[in-house]
C-alpha cells in the first residue's frame, strides 16, 4: 500500500513516484545494458533461478528459421508452481493460489489454496492417465472462467499432455476445427455457465463440435446444474472421476523443447494457425515478465481480466502468477453485470493490487461515467495494466486518472499470440510511461523498425515492427503441423533471421515504441484477433452471396469493428438477408465476430484486374475524400454504395 505516491511527470512522460520506486524489484536502468551486452547469458542467469530435473547442455540453438532454447535441459513446468516453486513449498501451500468469483452474486465465491490446487491438479491428471491420455497426446478444453479452467490445464502440463484451450464463446464449428487439426481424443468442458444471468450449455456446442472429430470422451464440469444430454459411453462427470484417485501424482519429466500447448489464432485465410509453444523457455518467460512488468511480491493478487482461451489467459491468469507464487483472480462474468460497478466491487471484495485488462474495457467504463465507481478509492490497487490493442490517450489518462488515481503506473505491454508473453513494455520501476506508447522491449530482446528494404527507420518514421536474435526463450516454436505456414507468415518478408510481427510502429526520442496497428489483413475486434479475410470466407459460405467484402473500421469502445459488404445474386430482402450474414457469422466464429453492418449491394469497387478495392470501401464508410478513381473497372459502384450506407 505504501508503493503508493504520485507518478511524477516531467513533460509528456511519466515516472514512478518515490515509494513504488523504491520497492520495485527491478528500478534501475542498468538491467538494460546488462541483458545487452550478452541475451543468451542473460537469459541463462534467469533460467538458473528456476527448478530443472537436468540442466541443459546448451543455451541457444538457431537454425533459421528455427530456434530452440536450453537445450537438452529437463523440467515440468508444475513443479514450479508447487512442490518445486521457487518461494518454497511449506512458505506456499496454504497460501491462497486461485481466487474465484462467480457470476450469480448471490453465490459463494471459492478460494483455493497453493496446497489444494495442487491435490486437484493430481486427481485429475491421475484420472487422465486412467483415460489413456500420454505424454504428447492433445487434449482439448473447452470451459469458461470456472476453476476447472485452471486444474485442467495444469493436469495436463503435469503428465505432459498437450493441451488446447478453445474460448467458450467460440462457436461449435469453431471448436470443431481446432479440434480436428489436433487431433484430440479427450474433450473437456461444462454443463453450462452464466452470462449476464443467462445459463450457456455448453455441453450442447460440445456435442455439436466432436462430429468428425478424434474425441473419444467428453469430460463434463458440472457447474449450473442445467439439463444437458448425456452419452453413456462417451460422457464423464469430472468430479466422478476424480472421486477416487490419488491426490499423487509424479511429473512427467519433459524436455525444454517439448510441446506445453497449442494455442490457435486467425490466419489470413480461413483456417486458424495453431500457435506451438514449449515447456523449458514458455516457462522462463513467463516466470519473469510477470515479475519483473507486474511487479509480483508476496502480498499482491493479480486480476488479469483475460479469458483462459487467449494467450493472455495463459500467461497472466494462470502461469505467471501461479508460478510467482500469486493469488490469481478468476471471474466468471461480464465486467457489466448486473451493474457497470461489478469490477470495481471485486477490485475491492479482493484487495486487488495489480489489475491488468484492455482498453476496450477501459473505454466501455469511462463510457458509463464516473457515477459507478467514484466510490472507490481502489485503495489496495498499485499497478495498472493494458494489453491486447492500442490504448489512446484518452483512455490511458482515465484509467490513470480514475482506477489508478494517478498513483499506479500503468504498463502498456505489447505482444502475441506467438510471443507467449509481454515483450515490449515500460517497467514499472523504471518507466517512463507515455500515453499510446507502450515502451522498451524487454531485456533480453530485440526490436527494431524497418521499412520495406530491411533498413532501419529512424525516429518518429513508420515502418514494421521487427524481432531480432536470439529472440525471447518463450517465443513461438512453430505452427502445430503446418511449417510452411510459419514460414510464410514470419520469416517471409525479410528473411529467415528477422520475425516479422505484422505490426506497423515507430519509435519517440526515447526509443518508446509506439505500436500503430497491423499491416496483415487482421483486426482486433475488442482485443480479440480476426481477419477480414477468415471473415469474407464465412459470409461467402451464404448460398445467395456471389461476392463480399470485409473491412475493418475504427469504433470508438471496441477499438475496430467488422463491416461487410455483399453482393447477393437473388430478390430476398436485403432486411433477411442481413440478419442470415449476421447469425452465419456468430454460428462459424462466435458472437465476438458480429458485425457492426452489413451492406447488401449490387457490385463491389474493383480494379479492371478484378481486385475488390477495400480501401475505397473504408474511405467510403468514414465518408473520407476518395482520391483518383480512374483505375477503378466500374466507378459507377461507387455512387451506389455511398448512397445505400447514407440510408
Ligand atoms: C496483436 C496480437 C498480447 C496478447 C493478447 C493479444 C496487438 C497487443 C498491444 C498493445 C498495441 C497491441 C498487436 C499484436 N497488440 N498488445 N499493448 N498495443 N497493440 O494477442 O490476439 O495474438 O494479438 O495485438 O497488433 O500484433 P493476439
Amino acid at each position: 500500500m505504501e508503493k503508493k505516491s504520485k507518478l511524477i511527470k516531467k513533460g509528456d512522460l511519466y515516472y514512478p513516484g518515490k515509494v513504488f520506486k523504491k520497492k520495485a524489484l527491478v528500478n534501475n536502468k542498468k538491467i538494460y545494458r546488462e541483458a545487452d551486452k550478452d541475451p543468451v547469458k542473460f537469459w541463462e542467469k534467469l533460467a538458473k533461478k528456476l527448478y530443472w530435473r537436468k540442466k541443459w547442455k546448451k543455451t541457444f540453438l538457431h537454425k533459421p528459421p528455427y530456434f530452440q532454447w536450453f537445450i537438452n535441459g529437463k523440467l515440468n513446468i508444475t513443479e514450479n508452481i508447487f512442490e518445486k516453486n521457487y518461494e518454497g513449498w511449506n512458505k506456499i501451500k496454504n497460501k491462497t493460489a486461485l481466487i474465484w468469483e462467480p457470476e450469480p452474486i448471490e453465490e459463494e465465491s471459492r478460494k483455493l489454496t497453493y496446497g489444494e490446487l495442487f491435490f486437484a491438479v493430481c486427481k485429475f491428471a491421475n484420472a487422465l492417465k486412467k483415460l489413456g491420455v500420454k505424454k504428447g497426446d492433445r487434449v482439448g478444453i473447452y470451459l469458461p472462467m470456472v476453476p476447472e479452467v485452471i486444474i485442467s490445464v495444469l493436469a495436463c502440463a503435469r503428465i505432459g499432455a498437450v493441451h488446447t484451450v478453445v474460448f467458450s464463446a467460440f462457436s461449435s464449428h469453431a471448436l470443431q476445427i481446432r479440434l480436428q487439426d489436433t487431433e484430440a481424443k479427450i474433450l473437456i468442458t461444462v454443463d453450462g455457465y452464466y452470462r449476464r444471468g443467462n445459463v450457456i450449455n455448453l455441453k450442447q456446442a460440445a456435442d455439436e463440435a466432436i462430429k468428425e472429430t478424434s474425441i473419444e470422451k467428453i469430460i463434463v464440469v458440472k457447474r449450473s446444474h442445467n439439463e444437458i444430454s448425456w452419452n453413456e459411453n462417451q460422457n464423464l462427470w469430472f468430479e466422478e472421476i476424480i472421486k477416487d484417485e490419488s491426490d499423487e501424482c509424479e511429473a512427467e519429466i519433459m524436455d525444454s523443447e517439448d510441446p506445453l500447448f497449442v494455442l490457435y489464432t486467425s490466419g489470413s485465410t480461413g483456417k486458424p494457425k495453431g500457435v506451438l509453444h514449449t515447456c523449458g523457455g514458455y516457462m522462463i518467460q513467463a516466470y519473469w515478465t510477470g515479475k519483473w512488468i507486474f511487479d509480483l511480491k508476496d502480498d499482491d493478487v493479480l486480476w488479469c481480466t483475460a479469458d483462459a482461451g487467449w494467450i493472455t489467459g495463459h500467461s497472466y491468469t494462470i502461469y505467471s502468477p501461479l508460478l510467482n507464487a500469486v493469488p490469481t483472480l478468476l471471474f466468471e462474468g461480464a465486467p457489466d453485470w448486473p451493474t457497470p460497478g461489478r469490477w470495481a466491487e471485486i477490485i475491492e471484495k479482493y484487495r486487488v493490487t495489480t489489475f491488468y485488462t484492455a482498453p476496450t474495457a477501459i473505454r466501455m467504463f469511462e463510457k458509463y461515467g464516473l457515477e459507478f465507481i467514484q466510490r472507490y478509492k481502489f485503495k489496495s490497487l498499485q499497478l495498472l495494466g493494458s494489453v491486447g490493442e492500442p490504448i489512446d490517450e484518452s483512455a490511458w489518462l482515465w484509467y490513470f486518472r480514475n482506477v489508478g488515481k494517478e498513483k499506479c503506473p500503468i504498463v502498456d505491454t505489447w505482444w502475441q499470440t506467438e510471443s507467449g508473453g509481454i515483450l515490449i513494455t515500460s517497467l514499472p520501476g523504471i518507466g517512463p510511461f507515455k500515453p499510446s506508447f507502450t515502451g522498451l522491449p524487454f531485456p533480453g530482446t530485440r526490436f527494431d523498425i524497418f521499412d520495406d528494404k530491411k533498413k532501419s527507420l529512424p525516429v518518429g518514421e513508420r515502418g514494421n515492427l521487427v524481432m531480432l536474435p536470439p529472440f525471447s526463450p518463450g517465443m513461438m516454436r512453430g505452427v502445430y503441423k503446418n511449417s510452411e505456414k510459419y514460414l510464410e507468415t514470419y520469416w517471409k518478408e525479410y528473411g529467415k533471421k528477422i520475425y516479422f510481427t505484422s505490426d506497423a510502429a515507430y519509435k519517440d526520442e526515447n526509443d518508446l515504441i509506439r505500436i500503430v496497428g497491423r499491416v496483415d489483413d487482421a483486426i482486433k475486434v475488442a482485443g480479440h484477433r480476426m481477419t477480414t479475410g477468415e471473415l469474407e470466407s464465412v459470409v461467402a459460405l451464404h448460398s445467395d452471396i456471389t461476392e463480399c467484402a470485409v473491412i475493418g473500421i475504427v469504433d470508438e469502445i471496441k477499438g475496430e469493428a467488422p463491416v461487410v459488404f455483399a453482393v447477393s445474386k437473388n430478390e430476398k430482402s436485403s432486411e433477411q438477408l442481413k440478419n442470415e450474414i449476421i447469425s452465419q457469422i456468430r454460428k462459424e466464429i462466435g458472437p465476438i465476430a458480429s458485425p457492426k453492418e452489413v451492406y447488401i449491394v449490387n457490385d463491389l469497387p474493383k480494379t479492371r484486374s478484378g481486385k475488390i478495392m477495400r480501401r475505397i470501401l473504408r474511405k467510403l464508410f468514414s465518408n473520407e475524400d476518395l482520391g483518383d478513381l480512374s483505375t477503378l473497372a466500374n466507378p459507377e459502384s461507387v455512387e451506389e454504395i455511398r448512397k445505400i450506407i447514407k440510408s
